[in-house]
Order: C-alpha cells, then structure tokens, then sequence
C-alpha cells in the first residue's frame, strides 16, 4: 500500500496539511535524478493504484458529507498542480535531449577533450639574474657569504664612507641619480640611488667583527645616458675579505680562481694599477680574451684582453671610518689596521653577461621584450 498521509480529521487546516504534504512529495519525485515519465504516471496518476487515486478513495470517500466539498477542490488543484509539474518537466526534458544534439546550446558541454591542452609555460631565470647567481655561486664554494643592501643610500654610506669626501673630484667618477628635496639634511644623510655595491662593504663591517668574506649582488644607478654600452641601471657584484694576513696575492690568487672557474680553465688574468678611493693599492683586472684566446679580435679591440673589474686593498681611511661608525654606534671599533688588512673587488654583472650570451646592446637586458628573453628559456 502506498504512503499516504492519514487524515486525523476534516477541518480545513488538517486537509491543507495533508494536500500540501503530498504536492510536495511529487513534487520532489518530479525533480528526482530517479524520476522517469512512465514509472511516474504509474505511480502517482495509475488508474487503478495510483497515488491519487488511492487519495481519493480513501479521503473523498470516507469523509463526511460536509466536508467532500472541500476534498473535492483541493483535491482537483493536486491533480493540476501535479500534472502541471508533469508537463514542466517533460518538456525540459525534450528541449535538453534536442539541445544535446544542436551544437552551441547551452547543453553541450564545452569542454572539448580532444583539444590539445593549455600549456602551462615554465618561466626562466633572466639572464642577468643568472649570470649574478653564477658569479655569487664561484665565491660561494671559496666560503664566501652573501650580503645585500639598500638600493636607496645615504650620501655616507655610498661616498663618505668610501673616503671619497664631499666636494672630492672622485665624485665626478659616479654620476648621482639624488633623491629630491633633501637639501635641509645634512649632506651625509642625503639620499640617493647607490652608484656602486661598495656602500654594502661599510654596512656588512658594521655589522659584522672580522673576519669577514661575502660576495654582495646588486642594482645600481647612475646618471648616464642609455646607448648600446651603457644603461642608467645596471649591476654589479661587490666583494671583500677582510682578516689577518690577508695581502694583494689573495686578492690575486682569489679573482684568477674566479675568473678561471667562471670562464673556463683557459682564461689568463692581469693586474693593472688603477685608481679608486675605497682601495689602496687600486687595480684593474683584465682577462685573456674569451672569444679569440688572446691572439686578437674584434671583440678585444685587438689587444687580446678585455678589462673586467675594478679591486683592491681595503684603504685604511675606509676601515678607519667603520671605526668611527661603530663608535657613534656604540659598537667596539674593532676594524684595526694594524692587526687585520682586506681587498675588496667589483664588477660589472651586464657586461658579463652580454659577454658570455653575445648580447650587442644593453638595453635589450632591460626592454622587457618577450622575443629576446624567450632565447634564454
Ligand atoms: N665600486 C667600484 C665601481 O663601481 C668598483 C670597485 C669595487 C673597485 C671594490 C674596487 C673595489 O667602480
């Protein structure tokens, strides 16, 4: 026997109840993923053991007179409702089951498995960020740390500290890119966009008691027009060693090691006398050239050399000055010349760079265009 409400009662409270009961019983059966046209005509519209059916003998025909009447009217607005309900769904069903087959409805499912996918495109390092990680990984094996510092500096750290004084013509050497509106500070707190990496050097001895040995990669600026060799920014690789013992052929036998490690076996170096105010004495480094192995070509200006990077022995006035700074600091001024020496090196990321992948112009380093980094990929 199928499962119908029993009537307690005639009022018309307790039949609302009872009809509401049962539309809403068909119509979840209509909505059902179980639900199909014939099985449920059968069990709900069946002549002989339907739902409504059974519904109506049992309810119209044991009820009162009195109360048939209002059986009956509800009874009829099931039936239609249901019916109703019925038609909705059927009719969705014909339009679901056409749409399946009329490409473009909303129906056919979008998604067409036997397009090839989206290829999820794996990114790469640029390759100047490569070319920096490759020099700080030579120095690294050699027990070198790696330090960073702030691309916005302090007129002390970048110049004073570095013993170039103010006013100094070494200044000249750096074209400054200065932060605007800082002329009521005092000129050693001014800012400005650092010119080189060696301000790092003065930071990491503040910080750090000798010994010392890291590598410091780095973004700098200078105030120079942008032609094929030059870019208003660009990037350097600073070093320094500092302890006791430490003499000119460490620095020597140190950045040959590099240069042969980073270059190739092959690669000779030589040391010029240069000059820079941080370091004394001062050297350029030249290496033998990569590209005809020192018998001259066009790359080497036919010298068979090519020069590479700026270094030297820490000057005294520098160490001198991390002293002071500690002192203001309230830290032990522990950088003593006479018990601890040091070299300190810097060189030029870009140029590297254009170098080892035969790039002609700086400016495709920073251009940003997709057609020039995809090589790298
Ligand atoms: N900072 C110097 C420059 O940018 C390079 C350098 C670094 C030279 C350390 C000597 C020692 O030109």
């Amino acid at each position: 026997m199928l499962n119908i409400p029993q009537l307690t009662d005639f009022s018309e409270a307790s039949l609302d109840a009872a009809f509401a009961q049962v539309q809403a019983e068909a119509k979840i059966a209509v909505a059902g993923e179980a639900f199909n046209i014939e099985g449920f005509r059968l069990e709900w519209l069946g002549r002989k053991q339907g739902r409504l059916k059974i519904i109506s003998d049992t309810w119209l025909k044991t009820a009162p007179p009195e109360a048939k009447k209002l059986i009956g009217q509800r009874f009829n607005a099931l039936k239609e409702a249901i019916e109703s309900e019925l038609a909705g769904r059927e009719s969705f069903l014909k339009e679901f089951k056409q749409g399946l087959e009329t490409p473009g409805s909303p129906f056919v499912p979008q998604l067409d498995i036997t397009l090839p996918g989206t290829a999820q495109r794996l990114g790469v390092e640029h390759p100047l960020v490569r070319t920096m990680a490759e020099i700080v990984s030579v120095f690294q094996r050699m027990g070198y740390s790696v330090g960073l510092g702030p691309e916005v500096e302090t007129d002390f750290y970048n110049f004073e500290a570095l013993n170039f004084p103010p006013n100094h013509p070494a200044r000249d050497t750096q074209d400054t890119l200065v932060v605007a509106d800082q002329d009521s500070k005092p000129l050693r707190e001014r800012l400005l966009m650092r010119t080189h990496t060696s301000p790092v050097q003065i930071r990491s001895m503040l910080e750090h008691d000798p010994p010392l040995r890291l590598v410091i990669p780095g973004k700098v600026h200078r105030n120079d027009a942008a032609d094929a060799t030059h870019s208003p920014v660009f990037h350097q690789v600073e070093g320094l060693c500092v302890g006791p013992d430490i003499t000119f052929s460490d620095l020597k036998g140190t950045l040959d090691h590099a240069m042969k490690a980073f270059f190739g076996s092959a690669v000779k170096t030589r040391f010029f006398p240069s000059f820079f105010p941080f370091t004394e004495p001062s050297a350029d480094v030249q290496i033998s050239c990569i590209f005809c192995g020192g018998k001259g070509c066009r790359k080497c200006k036919h010298s068979g050399w090519i020069e590479l990077l700026g270094c030297g022995m820490v000057d005294p006035a520098v160490f001198e000055s991390v002293n002071q700074r500690r002192i203001e600091l309230g830290r032990d001024p522990v950088y003593d010349t006479r018990r601890i020496a040091g070299f300190a090196f810097g060189m030029g990321v870009d140029r590297i760079a254009m170098m080892k992948y035969g790039i002609s112009d700086i400016g495709l380093l920073y251009s940003g265009d997709m057609r020039f980094l995809e090589q790298f990929a």
